[in-house]
């Protein structure tokens, strides 16, 4: 079986961007493939989060996962920091980036927007060490949203350096989406893309009750409507039948589709609609992510099982690694 590996920020709850970009494949691959996914706690250092807080956002995302679908016993899911082959790797890995090309990826500079006052080195190194995990366990394919692409770029960018420089260790990685695009939802505000730190309001969590889905939903971003039979979508209405195709009915979607298409659209009843489709679909997440967050033992054995299936095979490739790069002496 070809090797998986996604990861997920533990700053927060966990929203539809993430469910779409990442957790729905999660989902679907763990059947077909051999599948590693984890939470990245190492790499939400880089922002300096408070202790307490980033524990406990690392349970509520170990949580959400299983929430969604995720089986612990079909996949390794897993804390970063408890795999320190991870951190082995970045240091190798580090050796082979360059600070010029670390300069110019596009989650540095926003980040240096972001937090001028805190541009430290593990910013700067950030693609680093997300190559380190998908390459220490020599995935193939790593399911991720439009955003990652970049990072996934420079993966293979470092795997080729590495191969070329001590011999053939690294298969190279793809980004992937069983979609044909690599997915991007938007806020519902229709400025960029949905994210934590941006406008709460615009930003539909898993945590979020029914009421506040409503809400939200009920403020998205509209317009007046098309003036012409099959206009093209502007993209913030193009998100809402995104949105749509995932929690409500194919005859529900179609409907909406050809009222958009014969201008005869009302956003609001879409919205109605979609807020309550929506709220069912999130209503069971929800419960079962709180459930089981409370169940400390559960969550324990989960990320016990989780590291010690994962260093099976990271240490795999680190024994591998350090025989290429001649590092070693016992
Ligand atoms: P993070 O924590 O920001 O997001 C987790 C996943 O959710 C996807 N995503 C979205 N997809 C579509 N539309 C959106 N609006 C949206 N927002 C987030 C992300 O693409 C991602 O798949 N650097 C990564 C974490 C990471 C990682 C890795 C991922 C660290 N190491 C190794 C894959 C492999 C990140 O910050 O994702």
């Amino acid at each position: 079986k070809e090797v998986v590996l996604s990861g997920i920020r533990p700053t927060g709850f966990l929203h539809l961007g993430n469910y779409f970009g990442a957790m729905r494949n999660y989902v679907r691959m763990q059947d077909e493939y051999n599948c590693y996914f984890f939470v990245a706690d190492l790499h939400s250092l880089t922002t300096h989060p408070d202790t307490k807080e980033l524990r406990n956002s690392v349970m509520r995302v170990i949580a959400e996962n299983v929430a969604c679908g995720l089986d612990p016993e079909k996949v390794a899911l897993y804390v970063q920091s408890t795999v320190p082959e991870v951190s082995e790797l970045y240091l190798y890995l580090n050796m082979l980036a360059y600070k010029g090309e670390l300069e110019k990826t596009t989650t540095f500079k926003d980040k240096v927007r972001l937090q001028p006052d805190n541009v430290n080195a593990g910013l700067l190194t950030y693609p680093v060490l997300m190559a380190a995990d998908i390459l220490v366990h020599r995935a193939v394919k790593v399911p991720v949203g439009k955003d990652q692409e970049q990072h996934l770029e420079m993966t293979r960018n470092f795997a080729e350096r590495f191969n070329h420089r001590y011999g053939e260790v690294f298969p190279l990685p793809q980004a992937f989406n069983y979609g044909t695009s690599l997915a991007k939802i938007m806020s519902l505000d229709g400025n960029g893309k949905m994210s934590k730190s941006e406008n709460q309001m615009s930003t539909l969590y898993l945590a979020d009750d029914d009421d506040l889905i409503r809400k939200k939903i009920m403020k998205a971003k509209t317009d007046s409507g098309p003036t012409e039979p099959n206009a093209e979508k502007p993209d913030y209405i193009e998100n809402l039948f995104t949105l749509m195709g995932l929690v409500s009915s194919p005859d529900v979607l179609e409907k909406f589709n050809a009222d958009f298409n014969n201008c005869v659209i009302r956003y609001g009843d879409m919205k109605k609609q979609l807020a309550e489709d929506m709220a069912k679909f999130i209503h069971p997440i929800r419960e079962k992510a709180a459930a089981i967050q409370a169940d400390k033992n559960l969550l324990d054995k989960i990320i016990r099982d989780g590291a010690e299936k994962a260093r099976i095979n990271t240490n795999a490739t680190i024994k591998a690694v350090r025989d290429a790069i001649g590092v070693h002496y016992i």
